[in-house]
């Protein structure tokens, strides 16, 4: 009988490894290794077909197979309220299909956007991105049009496209997600972009702690150059997958190019924008591999169609990935405009058994933490902005009633000092300053003094950083202190 199991990194950690094993030598059993549908909190979760769809068992264990053969306990997949309630687009494969079977891909519309970014002429290509709205889905949600139409415009002896899959933030897994699950849905994504400005070489630079991702992504690679998919107008286009080193400032698209170059990572100061001077000094376009994920379905749908999705300024879904104490961890695809109270409740199912809610942290560590007080916040680009908050790669990660908030602030100011490149004074010294104040907070010798100078020393870092990792460092730490100022003050010498 054949039986459908992931292989995510998580859905392996969580026990589906373990299944695998144990029935590795069951002759009745035919193992599918597929995607994850990214509901964690029911990994390991075993499918079978049924006669409308699939029906699946949670929380499996070995024992368990005599029931799943005799179909007894399953219940439909398209039942289950946190995969109905959601709108999946970029992420409608997950769970479905085996992440490397290209047949698959293309019989669910896979290489459907590459056909028809194949009829249109580069500026048309680019027009129905201006129409789809789509802004950059790393974190700075700029308009993804802009960007390459700078790089078409741009003049250079080679034009590049680097899917940045250094995805740093704690808290976030979705392009971990894609690459695993769904690698072809980038490839593409990567040669429309190509196609549109020109490019003749790719890239994807991916965390050094994704190792299943690169190897997966690579497999797929192979795949496509065999099917004779990386070629655009009758020459070669090769995609590399390079490795980082593990560190976090990579990310930062610059550091990203410094180290694709083979150099330390290291920010460079913008303008040029790498759209302009990126790669060996020549027009490049580095997005997120979520960004690039999302483009196929805006060329075989419409730009309208994606612009039709969301709220004013902020068109189409958004994927949020829920951790910490939630009951339900796991990845979200919605159209942008819930609130987090809405998306908590009705996706992460309230607090995890035993806990009770503190506050939740948007945006990975460099984001605004929120107390209850800010759970009204609509999840849309302009709500945050107008905060002063950054959705950033929508990672949401919820704490609770016996978290320590000096110990948290510490905390993240201790990874940027970790994590800064040296290149700029405020971060630099700035971050390690911060993190000698909040440790003297921390062991009970701090001051009221302490506390006005993390504020100015903050909001040095927010003006005078050259990039996003020490002029958003900061915030959670503020944050922490504006939401929580009794816990601050409780610790300081009397
Ligand atoms: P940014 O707003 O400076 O730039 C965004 C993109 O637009 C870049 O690719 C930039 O080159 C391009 N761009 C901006 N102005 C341009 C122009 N005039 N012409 C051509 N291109 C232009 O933001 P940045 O510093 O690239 O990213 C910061 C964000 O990254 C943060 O807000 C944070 O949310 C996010 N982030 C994401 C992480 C992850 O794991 N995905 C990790 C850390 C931060
Ligand atoms: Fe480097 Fe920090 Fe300055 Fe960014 S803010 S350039 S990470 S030192």
């Amino acid at each position: 009988i054949r039986l459908y199991l992931s292989n995510d990194t998580s859905a392996r950690a969580a026990g589906a490894a373990a299944l695998a094993e144990a029935w590795s030598d069951r002759s009745d059993v035919q193992l599918i290794r597929t995607s994850s549908r990214g509901a964690f909190y029911l990994e390991p979760m075993v499918e079978r077909d049924g006669p409308d769809g699939r029906i699946a068992w949670f929380n499996v264990s070995p024992q368990d197979l005599p029931a799943i053969l005799s179909g007894t306990g399953g219940i439909p997949v398209q039942t289950i309220p946190f995969l109905a309630q959601q709108t999946r687009y970029t992420f409608a494969n997950f769970g479905e299909t085996e992440p490397l079977a290209l047949d698959e891909y293309q019989a669910r519309g896979g290489l459907s956007g590459l056909e028809a970014a194949f009829r249109l002429t580069p500026d048309a290509i680019i027009e129905e991105l201006r129409v789809s709205q789509l802004r950059g889905r790393g974190g700075a949600a700029f308009p993804v049009w802009n960007k390459w139409k700078v790089a078409q415009q741009a003049k250079g002896a080679q034009k590049y496209v680097v899917a940045n899959a250094d995805e740093g933030d704690a808290g976030t897994y979705c392009d971990r997600m894609i690459l695993e699950g769904d690698p072809f849905r980038v490839l593409e994504g990567m040669l429309i972009c190509a196609r549109a400005i020109g490019a003749g070489w790719g890239y994807v630079y991916c965390r050094q702690e994704y190792p299943a991702a690169a190897a997966t992504l690579r497999a797929a690679i192979h795949k496509a150059d065999e099917a004779e998919l990386l070629e655009l107008n009758g020459e070669p286009f090769p995609i590399e997958v390079v490795e980082g080193a593990g560190s976090y400032v990579c990310g930062e698209e610059t550091a990203l190019l410094e180290s694709l170059e083979g150099k330390r990572g290291v920010v460079r100061a913008r303008p040029p924008y790498p759209a302009q001077s990126g790669l060996y000094g020549c027009p490049t376009i580095v997005s997120n591999v979520l960004t690039f994920a999302t483009i196929p379905q805006i060329l075989s749908r419409g730009g309208s169609w994606h612009a039709s999705l969301g709220t004013e300024q902020s068109r189409g879904t958004v994927v949020l990935q829920l951790g910490g104490r939630v009951k339900h961890p796991g990845l979200v695809e919605v159209p942008f405009g819930l609130s987090l109270h809405q998306v908590l409740e009705q996706f992460g199912g309230g607090m995890a058994p035993g806990s009770r809610f503190k506050a939740v942290q948007v945006g990975g560590p460099l984001g605004s933490l929120f107390p209850t007080t800010g759970l009204d916040m609509s999840i849309c680009y302009d709500a945050f902005a107008k905060a002063g908050a950054v959705l950033g790669h929508g990672g949401i990660v919820v704490y609770d009633h016996e978290t320590d908030m000096v110990d948290l602030a510490r905390h993240f100011m201790a990874f940027t000092a970790d994590e800064s490149c040296g290149k700029c004074t405020p971060c630099r010294i700035g971050s390690v300053r911060g993190r000698e104040i909040l440790e003297r907070i921390q062991a009970g010798s701090g001051t009221m003094d302490d506390l006005r100078l993390l504020d100015d020393l903050g909001e040095t870092m927010k003006l005078a950083s050259l990039c996003a990792l020490g002029g958003r460092a900061p915030y959670p730490v503020l944050t922490a202190i504006e939401h929580f100022p009794a816990e601050f003050r409780s610790k300081l010498r009397t």
